[in-house]
């Protein structure tokens, strides 16, 4: 028997839907408007954005060379393919503010476990063009209010990476504290101090925990515009109402981010617990060929929150069935005519008025129209509801 893929999974679940609507109407009500962009994309595209040096370009890409020879890959995340298009229809040159949803599968070769899959969907968004700290603080507002809506609980963390100007001070630092420790560091991180030095600050051994606590931190490091921008974020979620915590070490996997960083987690679903990440990212426009442009952005897990969402157990809909075969084209020509304003289920099945009236309740339906012989002959209906 053919099964699927390791780490790849069939969805049946109506919360992937529900998920997808809700995300999507509020992404729309915040002004943002749709893009779909291809699955496959150049691996060169993610090696500049994501980071040769990052886990995810490193070690987990679904790459090939296709028939015509080139290097493409499945693409492991929604943004870098976003801020391609952008470039590629020049609203880089426009320079007006651009503001984008996405909905689909990305792909990461790595160790499935719990929450962790090798296709999984994300609803993302990226806002191009706006400079101004207040539209991160809306970004981080429109992931919450999703959130709020699916019935979600979660912890909010956030952090600053500083600027062009400050990062690069910070990061020296940085690399003079890991080499006075570099010989109790774990061998990935000591490829960081050379490579990404700021990614150690993220490293899950527990040793190197230990040493990086005492490591200077981006966030007692910036410059005063970033300070104040910091400033002014936190003020901002505060004033809407948002908790959050300023989490010094979240660096994130990516390597496009400066400035805000920010990701929702949730304590109810193990050790992955990450529901939603993003931040922003204002030198990937230039970085990857386009006209500098600001821009900022989050995606969220898709099967990470599922089990999260309530479901709904509230009726909906008609049933209808019928008790004769003689019934059936009336029954379902008058389906049809129901169906334009309502959800109805037409069971093309001859059955017994209980097993209708059954098959209606297990179905969730708020109501049961049944077609049996004195029905018939004056058109109507057996009617219950349920
Ligand atoms: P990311 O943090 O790599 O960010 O992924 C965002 C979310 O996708 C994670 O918080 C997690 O919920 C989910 N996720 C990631 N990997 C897996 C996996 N293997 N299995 C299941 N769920 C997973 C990004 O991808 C950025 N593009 C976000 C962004 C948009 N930043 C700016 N704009």
């Amino acid at each position: 028997m053919i099964k699927a893929l390791r780490g790849m999974k069939d969805i049946e679940d109506p919360r992937f839907l529900k998920i997808f609507d809700t995300a999507r109407e509020i992404a729309e009500n915040y002004g943002y408007s749709y893009i779909e962009t291809p699955v496959l994309e150049e691996t060169a595209l993610f090696k500049r954005s994501v980071g040769e040096s990052s886990d995810i370009v490193n070690k987990e890409m679904y790459q090939f060379t296709d028939k015509g020879g080139n290097d493409v890959c499945l693409r492991p995340e929604g943004t870098a393919g976003v801020v391609r298009s952008f470039i590629e229809h020049k609203y880089d040159k426009a320079q007006t503010p651009k503001r984008f949803w996405y909905f689909g599968p990305m792909f990461r070769y790595e160790r499935p476990q719990k929450g962790r899959l090798r296709e999984f969907h994300q609803f993302g968004i990226e806002s191009f063009g706006e400079p101004s700290i207040y539209e991160d603080i809306n970004i981080i507002a429109m992931a919450a209010d999703i959130f709020d809506a699916l019935g979600i609980e979660y912890t909010l963390k956030i952090n600053s990476l500083g600027c062009g100007e400050c990062m690069p001070k910070y990061r020296e630092k940085l690399v003079e504290f890991l080499n006075l420790h570099k010989e109790d560091l774990c061998e990935d991180c000591q490829r960081r101090i050379t490579q990404n030095p700021i990614r150690t600050l993220d490293c899950k051994v527990d040793s190197c925990q230990a040493i990086l606590k005492d490591a200077p931190k981006i966030t007692d490091n910036l410059c005063e515009n970033c300070q104040k921008d910091f400033e002014t974020l936190k003020k901002g979620l505060e004033n809407l109402g948002i908790k959050y915590e300023v989490d010094k070490n979240l660096v994130r996997g990516l390597d496009y981010y400066s400035k805000t960083t920010f990701e929702f987690v949730s304590t109810e679903i193990g050790a992955q617990s990450a529901i939603a990440g993003g931040g922003r990212y204002d030198r990937l426009v230039e970085y990857l060929g386009g006209k500098p442009t600001p821009g900022v952005g989050f995606a969220i897990g898709i099967e990470r929150i599922m089990e999260l969402v309530k479901t709904e157990k509230t009726r909906k809909g008609i049933y209808i069935g019928v008790m004769l075969e003689d019934a059936l084209e009336f029954a379902q020509k008058e389906a049809k005519n129901l169906r334009k304003n309502e959800k109805v289920y037409f069971e093309p099945k001859v059955k017994s008025l209980k097993a209708h009236l059954k098959a209606a309740d297990k179905g969730n339906y708020k109501k049961a129209m049944i077609v049996g012989e004195e029905e018939l002959k004056n058109k109507t209906f057996f009617e219950k509801e349920l």
